[in-house]
């Protein structure tokens, strides 16, 4: 059995309850999560992606939420699965749909946050921290008619992302290799962009965005939506046999995450327009880098709102409410009650999400 380092123990059981605590130190001995995958509806649709996995004779469960992800069942097979043939992620490395960029081999609850934002008919979306193009790739699906600039400033993740958006036909995505709290510097470029479609169909669009064709020039309140799926210590990877995240788990890491996630919020605040929306995600279980960010953007933005998130509840997806004190501290308490954790499980990632809307200061 693995040992958890004991800080990490403790913090865990202010987090979660017993039974909780329980679950989640049941999917210790995984080697391996079921694979999951989503559909890019950019280039191919359910029906062609579900006959070649039948022609392979590759067993999958079509999942009702979220849309379009399916789940390959693991090497080690829950009894429901038993008797299927199990198939590992290197299997549908050879598909065509795979390699054609027809499907995208991603965590479930990574396919959450882009489904959230309810406004209709963005203009400009922000995908502030995109590598590894998980999130910039269906937020392209589904918003076609959008431009969406993606940051990076990991060099090796930023040339990642760009051949891999090219590769699952994400024509609408203009990629910006530097760190997002250097937006300032690139907002003049961005206003006059021109973008090019290629349909698949071969029927060729060339458009300029009206707005910023007739002369934007404001620097604030540029997007529609504001993705921040941001850089965090990962705690959710500490399920799952991770014996490496475990020996260099660390507070100090934690503290690191939560003040670059602060100073990521703050660069972007001004540029969100009013009346729309601002998506905060992370993959930590801590509450220092989710609750106590969401509790700083409230008490020093007023013209944030949060959004109420509702997920349905599956078997695949198991929510929780935020948490309202830790340690010391004590959070919002709209941020429990609008906010969601999802816990880490058989088959999801640990995750958090927030939805800030911005209103009238
Ligand atoms: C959690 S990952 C994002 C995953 C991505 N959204 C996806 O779904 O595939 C966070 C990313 O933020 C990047 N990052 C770190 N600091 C950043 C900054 N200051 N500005 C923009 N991105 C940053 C990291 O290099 C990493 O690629």
């Amino acid at each position: 059995m693995i040992q958890l380092p004991t800080d990490l123990t403790l913090r865990l059981e202010k987090i979660f309850t017993k039974q909780e605590i329980k679950d989640l130190k049941d999917t210790f001995w995984l080697e391996k999560r079921p694979t999951t995958f989503r559909i890019n509806t950019i280039k191919w649709n359910v029906e062609e992606i579900e006959g070649e996995l039948e022609k392979n004779k590759i067993s999958y469960t079509k999942l009702d939420f979220p849309e379009n992800c399916y789940v390959i069942p693991s090497p080690h097979p829950s009894p429901k699965e038993r008797g299927s043939r199990t198939v590992s992620e290197s299997d549908l490395w050879k598909l065509i749909c795979y390699t054609s960029g027809r499907i995208y081999i991603q965590g479930i609850s990574s396919q959450i946050p882009p489904t959230l934002f309810s406004g209709e008919n963005p203009s400009k979306i922000l995908d502030a921290t995109a590598a590894p193009w998980g999130k910039t790739s269906h937020l392209s699906a589904l918003y076609p008619d959008a431009q969406i600039y993606a940051f990076e400033p990991s060099k090796i993740r930023y040339d990642k992302m760009c051949h891999n958006l090219k590769k699952l036909w994400c024509s609408n995505v203009e990629t910006i290799y530097d760190s997002i709290e250097n937006i300032e510097k690139h907002i003049d470029a961005m206003s006059s962009w021109t973008w090019f479609r290629i349909f698949p169909g071969g029927d060729n669009v060339s458009k300029t965005d009206p707005a910023t064709s007739a002369g934007w020039q404001e620097k604030e309140c540029f997007f529609d939506m504001i993705l921040i799926d941001a850089p965090c210590s990962s705690e959710w990877s500490l399920l799952y046999n991770n014996t490496k995240f475990l020996e260099n788990w660390d507070i100090s890491h934690i503290k690191k995450n939560y003040k670059r996630q602060k100073r990521i919020c703050d660069s972007l605040i001004p540029y969100l327009k009013k009346w729309w929306e601002m998506i905060y995600s992370t993959c930590t279980l801590s509450p220092e880098e989710n609750e106590w960010v969401i509790h700083y953007l409230l008490c020093n933005y007023p013209e944030l709102e949060l959004g109420k998130i509702e997920l349905p509840d599956t078997p695949e997806v198991i929510t929780k409410n935020p948490l309202i004190t830790f340690e010391r501290y004590s959070y919002k308490k709209e941020i429990s009650e609008n906010c969601v954790r999802i816990i880490p499980s058989r088959y999801s990632e640990g995750f958090f999400i927030a939805k800030l809307i911005k209103k009238e200061a």
